[in-house]
């Protein structure tokens, strides 16, 4: 691979041209998403030549810190990620500023203070009147947020554009999805609205959508036809760390179920969409609109962790972390299967399962395709063994995986599971790839909408998962803990796949 190629890859792949002169204006800006994803992804763009040239944030808070604390803050925490140098970081950290205020202050107080200050930046920084607003903050607080940023006049602009990131979760169930959407929706306009689910911004599953559509060989065998079944595990071997109080109010359902999981579902199974742009939405939400209604006593498994051993550490319970009751019902793990009542899909079982301190941290895709129809080699028979499967690998070692039967070499004819592997490192000279949040906050500068849920997605999803959540509580299994951390979740999961004659790709 040639030099040039590798640097027009790590330069930032095809979408070199950077977004319009704007201002990004982050709620929330002291909190964990800023220091972990936020700035980080912001000056990795940077470092990419990705941003405009006049460009700014602004950080908004309860804490006391000035504009000089706030770059210190954040040069504490680029330390270690300090793509491009010294210098580079100086040039981005001197346009970082800092507003305090509280979110349910008056529109009058640190509101107006705000828009001072947006002013300020933007004469001397020679900044239109363009700016991104990113609600990392608590949930409970957007609609207080977005009612005041209309109510002080920061909701539109006459010269330039106006745009909000809200991010998960979207609402608690459908009612409070659809109310925190009015609320939005009084103050912004849709083509203004960015709702993030951030693993739609994952290489990966972008890569998806290129592996399927962009390479003739595989979608006219993705059907019921050659498909015998398709599953998304999302495993997790941490616990809940310090995060009791969170998880007791949201449990695996709210917090991956709904949003995650779902969104790699309908990337494996939507119809081709006509173009990649923003009509990937209506495609992604017609898989929701297909799928068949869940019998939650046969189709879903939940569960939640005993103590074990998970890395060689012991670990405890989740009913002994912090902040959790002794006697919660909150699932920690949920496993479910999905049929999609269309033409492509009739009758393929989608497995999907995700938990928390699991064996391993892993997420991936797998296409399980249906055996030969005859096997002529003395002495196999139609097994597992000789299925090929298509691995879509989000973490670790993000790639895509394609296992096919091989002959041995020797003079005896023995049949092999072999793989082809596509990596990141071998193909593209990249380690690593980009965060999902750089594209996503790109994306959102441009006015792309495509990566981010539309509202009634959202809801359908909401749906679906409601009905599983108002089942639990009304009748949470009394046996828990039901599975030890460290294995992949209680047996009943292993059961649900196994009564439609399959098992888990990944076992150990
Ligand atoms: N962290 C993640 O990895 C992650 C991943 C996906 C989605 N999210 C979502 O992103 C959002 C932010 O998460 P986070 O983990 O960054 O939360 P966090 O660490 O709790 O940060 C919350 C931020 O909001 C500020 N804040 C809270 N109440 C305020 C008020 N009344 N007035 C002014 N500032 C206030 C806090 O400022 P103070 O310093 O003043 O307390 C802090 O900056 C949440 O909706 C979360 O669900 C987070």
């Amino acid at each position: 691979m040639n030099n040039e190629y590798i640097e027009t890859i790590k330069s930032g792949m095809s979408k070199s041209v950077p977004p319009e002169p704007c201002i990004v204006v982050i709620f929330g800006v002291t909190g964990d998403l800023t220091h972990r994803e936020l700035i980080p992804s912001l000056y990795a763009l940077r470092c990419r030549n990705l941003l405009p040239k006049q460009f700014a944030i602004i950080g908004f808070a309860r804490r006391d810190w000035s504009d000089d604390f706030f770059r210190t803050e954040m040069k504490n925490i680029m330390k270690k990620v300090n793509e491009c140098g010294e210098k580079e970081w100086e040039l981005f950290a001197k346009n970082l500023f800092y507003v305090r205020g509280d979110f349910n202050d008056d529109a009058s107080t640190s509101y107006s203070d705000l828009r001072r200050r947006i002013k300020e930046v933007q004469s001397k920084l020679n900044i239109p009147d363009n700016v991104l607003f990113h609600l990392s903050t608590p949930p409970e607080n957007y609609s207080a947020i977005i009612e005041r940023l209309g109510r002080a006049s920061l909701s539109k602009s006459e010269s330039g554009w106006r745009r909000v990131i809200i991010e998960k979760p979207f609402g608690h169930d459908e009612k409070s999805a659809r109310k925190l959407d009015d609320d939005i929706h009084k103050v912004f306009e849709e083509e203004q609205i960015f709702r993030v689910d951030h693993y739609l911004g994952k290489e990966t599953v972008q890569n998806m959508l290129v592996f399927r559509f962009a390479n003739p060989g595989f979608e006219p065998i993705w059907n019921r036809n050659y498909i015998e079944n398709i599953q998304i595990t999302v495993a997790e071997d941490l616990g809940i760390g310090t995060r009791g109080n969170f998880y007791e109010s949201t449990g695996i359902l709210r917090d991956m179920v709904q949003n995650h999981m779902l969104q790699l579902f309908c990337m494996a199974a939507l119809e081709p969409p006509v173009n990649y742009d923003i009509s990937l939405r209506s495609e992604t939400k017609k898989v929701l609109d297909s799928v068949c209604r869940i019998d939650v006593e046969k189709d879903v498994v939940l569960g939640q962790y005993g103590s074990g051993i998970v890395k060689d550490e012991r670990v405890v319970s989740y009913r002994v972390e912090k902040n959790v009751a002794a006697n919660s019902t909150t699932p920690t793990f949920a496993a479910f299967k999905l049929t999609i009542d269309n033409w492509r899909w009739a009758g393929v079982p989608f497995y999907l399962r995700t938990g928390k301190r699991l064996k391993r941290k892993l997420t991936e895709v797998t296409i399980q395709f249906k055996p030969t129809p005859h096997l002529m080699f003395p002495g196999y028979k139609k097994d597992r063994l000789n299925r090929n499967v298509l691995t879509f690998r989000l973490q670790p070692n993000e790639g895509i995986i394609y296992t096919f039967m091989a002959k041995q070499p020797g003079a005896e004819l023995k049949l092999q599971p072999v793989n082809l592997n596509f990596q990141y490192d071998t193909a593209f000279g990249i380690s690593e790839t980009p965060s999902a949040y750089q594209w996503l906050l790109f994306d959102a500068m441009k006015g792309d909408q495509t990566l981010f849920p539309r509202a009634d997605w959202i809801y359908k999803a909401w749906s679906i998962i409601d009905a599983v959540i108002k089942k639990w509580e009304a009748e949470p299994w009394t046996e828990l803990p039901n599975y030890t951390a460290g294995s992949w979740g209680p047996n009943e999961a292993d059961k649900l796949i196994s009564s439609g004659g399959c098992s888990w790709n990944v076992k150990d």
